[in-house]
């Protein structure tokens, strides 16, 4: 199947498991949007995937292959991009050479600029020096640069009024749009919601709803009972 596919997977840190017999799966061209309060095991169950962490139970699958024994680099290199949660730019480093980072060569370096307009103008300005949502720009273009299949976003609103936030999500859509596979860890629900095709509430690390973002977008009482019933 052509997809990225968790199955029943838990995650334990420290005292005890933090996800619990969590499946879900990230269709290519889709926008998951995974939603629920603090703590409840969002960005845990992304560095599952991606390699950070290794979860205790389940099974985590690309295209039917398990994940199980490659590491964070080489499922990097199989398309699966983490943008993490806080993650920041090279300050100091121009916006082109942020970029070359994770693009294979100079022609990839263009073709990220050519995706990100508003970058193009800044390429030669140290990325430190931009304001917070084009520095998210960066980040973004940073990672449209090491092609990804799937992309896990962890709270890249983090710091952002929403009116920024707001700016970058045609720039998420436009992954989708392509081909790649999101799977979008937001504090700003609405606005995630607005973007995505699917949704899963998660509240004390388990799934909690599971549906199209548009029926959870209409259901506000699903979302009040996932932030104050955890
Ligand atoms: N490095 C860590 N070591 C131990 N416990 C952790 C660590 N990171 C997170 N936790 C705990 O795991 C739970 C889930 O956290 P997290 O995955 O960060 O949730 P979310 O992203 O939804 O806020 C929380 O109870 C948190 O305190
Ligand atoms: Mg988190």
């Amino acid at each position: 199947m052509n997809a990225l596919v968790l199955e029943s997977v838990t995650v334990s840190r420290g005292a005890g498991p933090v996800i619990s017999d969590v499946s879900l799966s990230v269709q290519p061209g889709r926008i998951t949007a995974l939603v629920g309060p603090n703590g409840a095991g969002k960005t845990s169950l992304l560095e599952s995937v991606s390699g950070i962490i290794a979860p205790s139970g389940g099974t985590i699958t690309v295209d039917g292959a398990s994940l199980a024994t490659l590491s964070r680099v080489q499922r990097a290199r199989r398309g699966i991009v983490h943008i993490e949660q806080g993650r920041a730019v090279f300050p100091s480093l121009t916006v082109a050479e942020n970029i070359r980072l994770t693009a294979g060569s100079a022609e990839g370096v263009e073709a990220a600029l050519a995706r990100f307009p508003e970058l193009e103008k800044r390429r030669s300005s140290a990325a430190g020096l931009l304001s917070g949502g084009e520095q998210q720009m960066v980040v973004l273009a940073r990672a449209f640069a090491s092609r990804p299949r799937f992309l896990l976003i962890d709270e890249m609103s983090l710091g952002l009024a929403p009116v920024v936030f707001m700016r970058l999500l045609p720039m998420i859509q436009q992954f989708a749009e392509s081909g790649v596979g999101v799977l979008l860890v937001e504090q700003f629900t609405h606005l995630a919601l607005s973007v995505a095709t699917d949704a899963l509430v998660v509240s004390s690390g388990r799934v909690t709803y599971e549906g199209a973002a548009a029926d959870l977008a209409a259901s506000p009482d699903i979302l009040h009972a996932a932030y104050l019933g955890s």
